[in-house]
């Protein structure tokens, strides 16, 4: 069965780049980075090589690049790391309700330690507001993060914006951009957003899961998740995953030398689909700013149930989703369309579409095929007359 790949915010398929030059380091160049001997020196080497691309990848110094187990560790480091160290300054935190659950639940871990968090609210399209962030500082706020690309709706956070106008209120005040959707997708620029920590994430790029990094501005003192040995500037101790990071190198290489035309690419098929989709199907919303990422397209059609069609395009060898993969498989709402304002029906009867640099216009064309009938099956289980 033809098999079309539309769960790319989820994660993407390993690039055979990728995939070679992993293979080389688990079979050949297996030494361990903190080993004298010239095994150890080689796959320090390969470790210094990928740490110099992904900085000149982000504008920002070598010594800036943590490397970390993926996304979801580089926020937890960021946000629990910055808290805690600077826990005498204060304990006031701030993020937004549509941030990935390893920040949202991060934050609310600290809350459990004796911090206050404001979760701030987003608009109808998924996006902040950089006059209420600013509004919501104190004197003793430690840390604003906000993410970059949201991975439900691909609403795009003028995290530009917000670095500006925090530094000039408060530059004492952390900024942390969770850009895992946007890496290798949109510019990631931690100098021009006045961000002093970012996350990013291999597998988002058709990168190896696993291995991902934080970009912590130098100087920037960060309390480590773990305790041990003194690899990556003891901020986060533990032997690298060498493989893990080639594979995160070549993978980024890749994306970056192709960004521009795979973005405009992506445009042109989210809009066909979107297009084609109102014009096909009646009773569907776009959820998300128009002009929101190239990548991701979430859609509401009225009265079926999101999981119930994510199933029907499974048979039919199409791969689709509810929303976040961490939602996809529990029954609970998504907390990014309910912070936009969708009623818990609406929510209900969301599905997100996820492209990839590797995703064509007869993939769209194949989906559209099927999707029709889909709905309106769905449609008529429910008693729906379309
Ligand atoms: C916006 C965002 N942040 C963080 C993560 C977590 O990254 P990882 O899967 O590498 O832990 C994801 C993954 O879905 C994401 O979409």
């Amino acid at each position: 069965m033809r098999q079309i790949y539309l769960d790319n915010s989820a994660t993407t398929p390993v690039r055979p780049e990728a995939a070679d030059a992993m293979r080389e380091v688990l079979l050949s160049d297996y030494g361990n980075p903190s080993s004298f001997h010239s095994l150890g020196i080689k796959a320090e080497r390969i470790i210094k090589e990928a740490r110099r691309q992904l900085a000149a990848a982000c504008g920002v110094n070598e010594a800036e690049v943590i490397f970390t187990s993926g996304g979801t560790e580089a926020n937890n480091l960021a946000v629990k790391g910055v808290a805690r160290r600077h826990r005498k300054r204060g304990k006031h935190l701030i993020t937004t309700r549509v941030e990935h659950p390893s920040v949202l639940n991060a934050f609310r871990a600290l809350e459990t330690e004796g911090f206050e968090v404001d979760y701030l609210p987003v608009d109808r399209e998924g996006l902040v507001s950089p006059a209420e962030v600013i509004a919501a500082l104190r004197e003793d706020t430690l840390l604003v993060s906000v993410m970059h690309i949201n991975n439900e709706v691909g609403s795009v956070m003028p995290v530009a914006e917000i670095g500006r106008l925090l530094k000039e209120k408060n530059p004492q005040t952390v900024f942390h951009v969770d850009a895992v959707q946007s890496f290798g997708k949109l510019p990631v620029d931690p100098r021009k957003w006045q961000a002093d920590l970012v996350s990013i994430s291999a597998h988002k790029i058709h990168g190896p899961k696993g291995s991902g990094a934080l970009l912590c501005r130098e100087g920037l003192l960060l309390e480590p998740l773990f305790h041990g040995g003194d690899q990556e500037q003891g901020i986060r101790p533990g032997t690298e995953n060498t493989a893990g990071i080639a594979g995160f190198a070549v993978a980024c290489r890749l994306a970056l030398r192709d960004r521009e035309e795979n973005y405009r690419k992506m445009t042109g098929l989210k809009k066909y689909l979107a297009a084609e989709i109102k014009r096909q199907i009646k009773d569907t919303s776009v959820n998300g700013p128009e002009e929101g990422a190239a990548h991701i397209l979430n859609v509401t059609f009225a009265g079926i149930k999101g999981e119930l069609l994510v199933r029907f395009l499974a048979e039919e060898g199409i791969y689709v989703s509810t929303g976040s993969a961490c939602h996809s498989r529990r029954p609970e709402p998504s907390h990014v369309l309910l912070a936009m304002g969708l009623s818990a029906e609406e929510v209900g009867a969301s599905v997100r579409f996820s492209f990839s640099a590797l995703t064509g216009r007869e993939d769209i064309e194949y989906t559209l095929e099927k999707l029709e009938p889909a709905v309106a099956a769905l449609r008529r289980m429910t008693g729906r007359k379309k």
